[in-house]
């Protein structure tokens, strides 16, 4: 996290031990007042030489009387202050008003966080070299557009060419970040290795495990030839460090075996910069638009890690992908010109290791079919699907089944999560 300048006025939220913390953060960011999480045990001292124009201690009830004391010391450094107690917190009717008393203007933006942020990486990175790994998502291009405007040439931008990738989405990445960013930005092409990788295995996991330690391995060589590199950026986001159990006072467990959080060998002695950690995935975006990247990327719907390997049930094989990226071609396109591309959270393909007869022209078919999955969710954590007019799903159904080789059948997923996951494996 590059070092936070308070020129602005500061919120400090003290975490007490609630994963809500944020959220409440997140509440007073959303009244444009900066506010930041930092420790309860943040010693007093140093909360007076950030200066905040007031402080909100969250906590919940259970280890409210243990906090007590500390938070009556806080209570005496002569800064507003508003204790928030409890598990389900909205404090939208206690907020503005504390904020008032505080003498908050309201007039803070996420331009800027984007200027607070550029400068903490100045000072964090001095002439120092910076590495950041490009996923095609919109977290790293958002920490990549930040590097770029924060120190240009001292960047060096790295995309792992998994061969696991929608179609475009390479060229898409390059077109961005050279044309528009003018990033130095090196392409390492590893399609052979990840799928030599991946021959053979079937099992979920394990292909989750071999994909992850083919990137972790990929990524390291390409970051070890630039050798005066001492910063590695990545863009950690607020979910992710919970759901990877990195928030010490957070009480998920380590939900995915697969995040950037802590994803990177210690060997690879770089000094981290993750300017999003304290972020949800809304004002990722609305600091990317801040920053000139454009809405297609902005809104890009989320991309697992493991990319199409686990959208291709079964062995993965390189027709099977080329196979996926078609269909799922088609149906982004559709979605896209029927104008809900926004309004659903995510949508793709699945390739299901089956086949059944059918029939074109006069022939019988026996051949495979595709599965359609598109869902609207808040946080990812539980989706419903999403109904989608009869008439573009036949549209969908007909251009796969007429344009994609080897497709006689299209099916559409009707399951919600919980009990199914959003993906497939
Ligand atoms: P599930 O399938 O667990 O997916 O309901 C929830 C969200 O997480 C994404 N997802 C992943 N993201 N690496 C990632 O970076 C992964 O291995 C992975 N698996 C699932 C999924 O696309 C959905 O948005």
């Amino acid at each position: 996290m590059p070092p936070h300048n308070h020129s602005h006025e500061t919120i400090l939220v003290l975490n007490f031990g609630t994963p809500y913390v944020q959220q409440v953060a997140r509440q007073i960011r959303e009244c444009h007042v900066y506010s930041r999480v930092v420790p309860h045990t943040m010693p007093p001292e140093k909360i007076k030489a950030i200066a905040p124009r007031g402080i909100v201690c969250v906590c919940d009830e259970i280890s409210l009387d243990k906090h007590e004391a500390k938070i009556s010391a806080i209570d005496k450094l002569d800064i507003p202050m508003l204790a928030v107690r409890g598990g389900h917190l909205d404090v939208s009717n206690t907020l503005p008003g504390f904020l008032k008393q505080c003498g908050c203007s309201f007039d803070w933006t996420m331009r800027d966080y984007a200027d607070m942020m550029i400068r903490g990486i100045r000072e964090q990175v001095g002439s120092g070299q910076v590495i950041c790994g490009l996923s095609g998502g919109v977290d790293s291009a958002v920490v990549a557009a930040l590097l770029a405007a924060a120190i240009g040439p001292q960047l060096t931008c790295i995309f792992v060419d998994s061969g696991l990738m929608r179609k475009g989405e390479q060229e898409s990445v390059e077109h961005e970040f050279t044309k528009h960013f003018k990033i130095d930005l090196h392409i390492v092409r590893e399609e052979k290795r990840f799928l030599g990788a991946l021959a053979g295995v079937i099992d979920p996991q394990e292909k989750r495990k071999r994909i992850g330690h083919e990137f972790i391995n990929a990524f390291s060589e390409a970051a070890s030839r630039f050798k005066n590199a001492r910063f590695l950026a990545q863009g950690t986001i607020y979910p992710d460090v919970i759901e990877s159990g990195g928030d010490a006072d957070a009480p998920a467990a380590t939900i995915k075996l697969h995040h950037n959080v802590g994803g990177l060998p210690d060997d690879l002695e770089f000094e981290l910069i993750e300017p999003l950690r304290d972020l949800f995935k809304d004002e990722v975006r609305q600091l990317g638009l801040e920053l000139g990247l454009p809405e297609s990327l902005v809104w890009r719907h989320p991309f697992p890690g493991p990319g199409l390997a686990v959208r291709c049930l079964g062995e993965v094989t390189v027709e099977k992908l080329d196979t996926i990226r078609e269909a799922d071609a088609i149906l982004i396109e559709e979605i896209r010109n029927a104008g809900l591309y926004r309004s659903i959270s995510q949508a793709f393909v699945v390739l299901l290791p089956v086949q059944s007869v059918g029939v074109s022209g006069n022939c019988r078919t026996y051949e495979n079919a595709i599965a359609i999955r598109c869902i609207n969710t808040g946080d990812f954590m539980t989706a419903e699907w999403s109904a989608l007019p009869g008439d573009l799903l036949r549209r969908i159904s007909t251009r796969i089944i007429s344009e994609v080789p080897g497709i006689n059948r299209v099916v559409y997923d009707i399951s919600s999560k919980p009990p199914a996951t959003i993906e497939w494996e």
